[in-house]
């Protein structure tokens, strides 16, 4: 199996360019058979998550051309069965925005009950409540969600939580229901605002994303469009926060700095220097880096995907700091491994940490949880003093494209190997 296999204590130091969003990226490519002609989008990210879900919509009939690594055209014209399930789609969340475009579409769709990173229960409700409210009937058997409608009409809907993937799939269904859809108490991740952003260069009518409530006016038609994904929010902060807690030099090209700000906001708190240019955030961390708190909230609040890279930061800050999670009740596994590589971490309560900084970190062998996490022990190994192992990569891959070549630009020493034998010869070649 592969892994990586790091030498750590090396500053991360000079430029990396940031790829599409994940996250929005599968919206929009959900989002694209709603209209029976070819839509381009451009910028998505080359990582397992995205592939799996072009897969998914490849095996509907869906038109799925590949233009080059980061480009493809999608057609909704050629579309037979309105079932999306296979052992892949089984393992990630965001299958289920084939919901919501294919009951907008066709009133009727099967997909498989979303999994994803095991962060805590990530029950699809308000999905389910959004879309019966449009006029659907929901049912879960066999482990499949379907949801059918003989018509759909705009309603007025107010969501019990804030969930970026409610706000999304019953966007996307009610942009094909007659009248008036109104949404509120909506997540206004940046996400959201593109998918919204992207679905009206299609012809709809969405106004309203990126505040607490969206208003739809349903069309007949969708057209085909042409359409670039934004930078990706997480793989920019994940770099930022890499460059802080190895005490280095990191300018990270290709973002969107606003919505970078509660990021770059808690790297100030904690010492480091955050220039900010058009298109480009630098992170310089050169003096000692200080305690602080950090609460995870929806958009524009710190994201819970960032929770775990910036406790590793604190974790190697003087002082004492709190990390308290108010997303996700299972968050925190990381924390085991953490204090392998000698931090001082507890979590009260399962929503709480409490880390006291110590001043370095050792390097040991490490599995990766989930996703972000899997980056941010990546973080911490290159910040040890040592060499370090992660394994479970593949949850770092759903993620994070070219993660290893880009850590190795900005000078960190870091390998994918698949054995215990080429990881000696790595670092034997190192020494
Ligand atoms: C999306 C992101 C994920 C990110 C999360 C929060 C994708 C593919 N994933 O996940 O990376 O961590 O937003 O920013 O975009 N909830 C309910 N009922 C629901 C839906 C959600 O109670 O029907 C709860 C969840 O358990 C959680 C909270 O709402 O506590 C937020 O979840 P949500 O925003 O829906 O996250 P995802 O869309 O799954």
């Amino acid at each position: 199996m592969d892994q990586f296999v790091i030498r750590g204590g090396r500053p991360l130091t000079g430029e990396v360019a940031i790829g599409g969003a994940k996250n929005a990226a599968l919206g929009l490519l959900a989002a694209s058979i709603m209209a029976d002609e070819p839509v381009i989008i451009r910028n998505i990210p080359d990582v397992s998550d995205i592939n799996t879900l072009l897969d998914a919509i490849a095996d509907t009939g869906a038109g799925v051309d590949r233009m080059n690594r980061h480009e493809v055209c999608l057609n909704g014209a050629t579309i037979r069965s309105y079932v999306v399930d296979n052992s892949y789609i089984r393992k990630m969340r965001a299958g289920y925005y084939m919901l919501g475009a294919m009951l907008g579409k066709y009133h009727y769709a099967e997909v498989a009950l979303p999994g994803g990173c095991t962060i805590g229960s990530r029950p699809i409700d308000q999905h389910l409540k959004g879309f019966e409210a449009l006029g659907a009937r929901t049912s879960i058997r066999n482990s499949m969600v379907l949801v059918e409608a003989e018509r759909l009409r705009g309603q007025h809907i107010y969501f019990d939580s804030v969930s970026v993937g409610a706000t999304i799939n019953v966007m996307m269904a009610a942009v094909y229901a007659q009248g008036r859809t109104v949404l509120e108490n909506v997540a206004k991740e940046p996400h959201v605002v593109d998918v919204a952003n992207f679905l009206n260069s299609m012809g709809a009518r969405i106004k309203g994303a990126g505040t607490d409530v969206i208003r739809i006016d349903g069309v007949t038609r969708l057209h085909g469009t042409d359409y670039t994904v934004i930078p990706d929010q997480i793989e920019a902060g994940t770099f930022m926060t890499a460059a802080a807690v190895t005490h280095g030099d990191v300018t990270v090209r290709n973002v969107i700095p606003k919505h970078l700000e509660c990021i770059s906001s808690k790297l100030r708190e904690i010492g480091c220097r955050v220039e900010e240019y058009d298109d480009a955030v630098r992170v310089i961390a050169e003096g000692p880096l200080k305690a602080t708190r950090v609460r995870t909230l929806p958009y524009p609040g710190f994201p819970t995907d960032m929770q775990p890279q910036i406790a590793v930061v604190l974790a190697v800050a003087q002082g004492t700091s709190t990390v308290t999670e108010t997303i996700f009740e299972n968050r925190f596994k990381y924390v085991a491994e953490l204090n392998r590589m000698g931090t001082n971490i507890s979590v009260e309560g399962g929503s709480r940490a409490v880390i006291i900084g110590v001043p370095e970190l050792k390097g040991a062998s490490l599995v990766a949880p989930d996703l972000r996490a899997g980056a941010a022990l990546v973080m911490a190994a290159l910040a040890a003093n040592g060499d370090s192992i992660v394994e479970e990569i593949g949850y770092i891959q759903r993620g994070y494209e070219d993660f290893v070549d880009k850590m190795k630009q900005l000078g960190g020493v870091i390998e994918t190997v698949d054995s215990e034998e080429e990881a000696r010869k790595f670092l034997l070649k190192q020494a």
